[in-house]
């Protein structure tokens, strides 16, 4: 491999160091390029920018591999529990039993939030998106924890923020969605694990226990692994970029939750779910809606297929896919939008439109049918992946935290009026 690769500008060389990563991605180093060239790259939408180096996450999208610290997706999906799996993104190694239960235990002695959150939640209108009350619950939590403000904070005090918001996020997550429905909010059982402490605080009513399925508490335990990191997305670029000018976790976080609440990014899983009822409710007839989606003067797309980095099957959807049918099963659950799902599917993976563009299911495309069937709403489902991806969005917080990696500040290419003078208004 060549150490440098050459740029000619104007008639003049430059020296770019190659940067090559453990699983052999090969990178241009052009940071110098701008001091000595007067030039800077353009890649709108950073399809082509490396904006880091990480060791948390690796991705090949041609041919459908994705490790979190070395460790294979489906292995992770299979063996593994969330929490387990948050440790290991967030610490960078595969917890002791010891380390495990610690973090577990300290985990559940942060869960409940200051009574004053419960008025803010109260200030929100019952038609609020969870997210929205999310996001903003999330930042709050500055206001409640001001010390974790400050950039200089040890490393203890930065572990305790992070238990803090693991434990805190799922309390505030179904207390969104009580909110929604107009519900007395349940307070966490701490000698319930994450996953089945979460669906009690969801569906527990006052006057009736909430009796705890394991087939739901796996599903879960599954869609949440599956989310909790996908290297530089959209979300995550926002948490490092927002992190970066030594905003707090909590800040950093919960401008992450609203880029990923976005229909082309984490509420893609809503969308799937309203597009499979609108075929439904429209006779069910997948080709009418591949060939909408097909059409450039149709602002149609379809929901759940396509992905920036994926040019081939996304992993996670070929595990989704397989728990949907096992899901479903167990719980005894015939619904017919997951045949239209499947049926679109086909179809489109037999459509020259979608296989020259290399446009296959994502994570969202089947995430729905499974949220649908342990009865999690579909407003709720973007919520079910930002709480996924939190532990992905710390260990890339603090990660670039430990690296001390500079304020992100893109440059750009002016392209608007050159100077003018200013006109008076009778005069314009
Ligand atoms: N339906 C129809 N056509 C599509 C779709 C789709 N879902 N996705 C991409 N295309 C076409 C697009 O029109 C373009 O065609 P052409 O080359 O003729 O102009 C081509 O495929 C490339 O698309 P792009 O928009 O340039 O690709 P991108 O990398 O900028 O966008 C995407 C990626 C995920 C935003 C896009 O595929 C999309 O909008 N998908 C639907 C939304 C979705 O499911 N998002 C969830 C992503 S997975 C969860 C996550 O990690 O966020």
């Amino acid at each position: 491999m060549s150490e440098f690769a050459e740029i000619i500008l104007d008639g003049k060389s430059y020296q770019m160091p190659v940067v090559e990563g453990t699983e052999n991605e090969k990178a241009i180093d052009i940071s110098s390029l701008r001091a000595q060239s007067g030039y800077v790259t353009l890649d709108s939408g950073y399809k082509n920018t490396g904006a880091t180096t990480s060791e948390i996450t690796f991705l090949d999208g041609e041919q459908g591999i994705l490790h979190y610290r070395g460790y294979p997706i489906e292995q992770l999906a299979e063996k593994s529990s969330f929490i387990e799996v948050a440790y290991l993104l967030i610490y960078g190694s595969l917890p002791t039993q010891q380390e495990l239960d610690d973090f577990s235990n300290k985990i559940r002695l942060h869960t409940l939030v200051n009574e004053d959150m419960r008025k803010i939640l109260d200030g929100f209108p019952s038609a609020a998106h969870p997210m929205g009350i999310l996001s903003a619950l999330i930042s709050s939590l500055t206001a409640f924890y001001p010390e974790s403000l400050n950039p200089n904070q040890s490393k203890d005090e930065v572990d305790l923020s992070i238990i803090r918001l693991m434990a805190k996020m799922p309390t505030i997550a179904a207390w969104s969605y009580k909110n929604s429905i107009g519900h007395p909010v349940n307070y966490p059982k701490n000698k319930l694990d994450y996953c089945s402490n979460f669906l009690h605080m969801m569906f527990a009513y006052p006057t009736e226990e909430y009796e705890l399925n394991p087939v739901v508490v796996d599903a879960l335990n599954k869609l949440l692994i599956l989310h909790a990191d996908h290297e530089q997305n959209c979300s995550t670029s926002t948490v490092r970029l927002v992190g970066s000018a030594n905003a707090s976790l909590y800040s950093s976080v919960s401008a992450g939750i609203g880029a990923l609440w976005g229909p082309l990014h984490g509420g893609a899983n809503q969308a799937v779910i309203e597009m499979l009822e609108q075929i439904k409710a429209d006779g069910g007839d997948s080709k009418k809606f591949i060939a909408k989606a097909k059409d450039k003067d149709d602002p149609f797309r379809l929901m759940g297929f396509g992905h920036r980095v994926y040019k081939n099957f996304d992993p996670r959807a070929r595990i989704i896919k397989k728990a949907t049918d096992e899901v479903l099963t167990a719980l005894g659950i015939n619904d017919p939008i997951l045949d239209i799902a499947k049926e679109l599917e086909e179809a489109a993976l037999n459509d020259s439109y979608f296989v020259e563009r290399k446009l296959y299911p994502n994570v969202d495309f089947y995430s729905g049918i499974i949220y649908r069937a342990i009865g999690i709403p579909t407003d709720m489902f973007t919520v079910m992946f930002a709480l996924g991806r939190l532990p992905g969005w710390i260990a890339q917080w603090k990660e670039m935290r430990e690296n001390k990696e500079p304020i992100g500040r893109p440059r750009q290419i002016y392209t608007g009026e050159t100077k003018r003078d200013y006109v008076p208004v009778e005069k314009r």
